[in-house]
């Protein structure tokens, strides 16, 4: 971590823009504390993409959005990677923000800097308009820095080292999982589908009930374990013997989630985050 840090400052020292990238649908949890701090202590401006926000509750995104736009030097723009109109919108919002190097004569430097898995690969392509880092679902791809020439007096610069999320509460760790941001491998897909099954009882139980017909008035009786028990039950994962396959009913829960098919889903937004803080605080 702490070469990851090093190795961040002296990126920065040399740029003009920072441009972080968070998922739209878990701004906090997908972001990388150590990003602000270096970028405050460069005092270097930011432009903070809440990316994926083709997939996220737009009222929530909404919400973010006024909540980063009150930051100093911060401006706040939702954004699809995969949208060509609203990532060519970037370079002229990173201009807004560095004016001083607008006169002509020097380059205006941007970096894109961002957890893994949040897009940064597939907003740099299609900045660039050509494939030049692998982009994949798996996380931790993105693994060389490399700095390209974005059009006459610009120059792009990706991520330095690994920047991993600061998990400081369970429940950032739960989002960053059912997101998809922290490898399969290292967490309890159950357990992940119940943290993420509490969410949308609570706040999207109509999208719940049309995707898996189930009764919207027994759904908002469920816990999320019992959330992941009636999805089992409904698409039939079944064990050898005919109990629930608990484990594929909780991977269809997750995937619907992941690939937004139950539709648009935010995960926190800054009124449940800080009744999140306070409550672990409290206990
Ligand atoms: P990274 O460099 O930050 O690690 O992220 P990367 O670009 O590799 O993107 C991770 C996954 O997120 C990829 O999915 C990518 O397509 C998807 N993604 C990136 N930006 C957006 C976005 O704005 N909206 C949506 N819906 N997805 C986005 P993948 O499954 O590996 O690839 P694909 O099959 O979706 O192309």
């Amino acid at each position: 971590m702490a070469s990851a840090r090093k190795k961040a400052a002296e990126a920065m020292a040399a740029i003009d823009v920072v441009i972080e990238v968070t998922d739209a649908r878990l701004p906090e949890a997908s972001s990388n504390p150590m990003i602000v701090e270096l970028r405050r202590f460069r005092n270097r401006p930011c432009l903070k993409l809440l990316n994926k926000s083709d997939l996220a509750d737009p009222v929530a995104t909404s919400a973010w959005m006024d909540f980063y736009n009150r930051q100093p030097g911060v401006r706040a723009v939702a954004i699809s990677a995969k949208n060509a109109a609203e990532v060519a919108r970037v370079p002229a919002l990173c201009r807004q923000l560095a004016p001083h190097r607008d006169d002509g004569t020097k380059p205006l430097r941007m970096m894109i800097m961002g957890i893994p898995n949040v897009g940064k690969s597939t907003l740099m392509n299609a900045l660039l308009k050509r494939k030049v880092a692998k982009v994949g679902d798996e996380p931790a791809v993105t693994k060389h820095q490399q700095t390209l020439d974005l059009g006459p007096g610009m120059t792009l610069t990706d991520t330095p080292g690994m920047m991993w999320p600061k998990i400081d509460y369970d429940a950032d760790g739960y989002m960053l999982a059912a997101s998809h941001a922290i490898g399969r491998n290292a967490v309890i897909d159950e357990e992940v589908a119940a943290f993420l099954g509490e969410i949308l009882i609570a706040r999207y139980l109509p999208l719940l009930a049309a995707r898996y017909r189930l009764e919207p008035a027994m759904l908002a009786g469920f816990d999320g374990p019992a959330l992941v028990e009636a999805v089992g039950r409904r698409r039939g994962c079944l064990v050898k013997g005919g109990g629930l396959d608990l484990e594929k009913a909780a991977q269809i829960l997750l995937q619907d989630y992941r690939d937004g098919v139950l539709g648009r889903i935010s995960l926190e937004t800054p009124q449940t985050r800080a009744q999140m803080i306070a409550a672990a605080d409290a206990a």
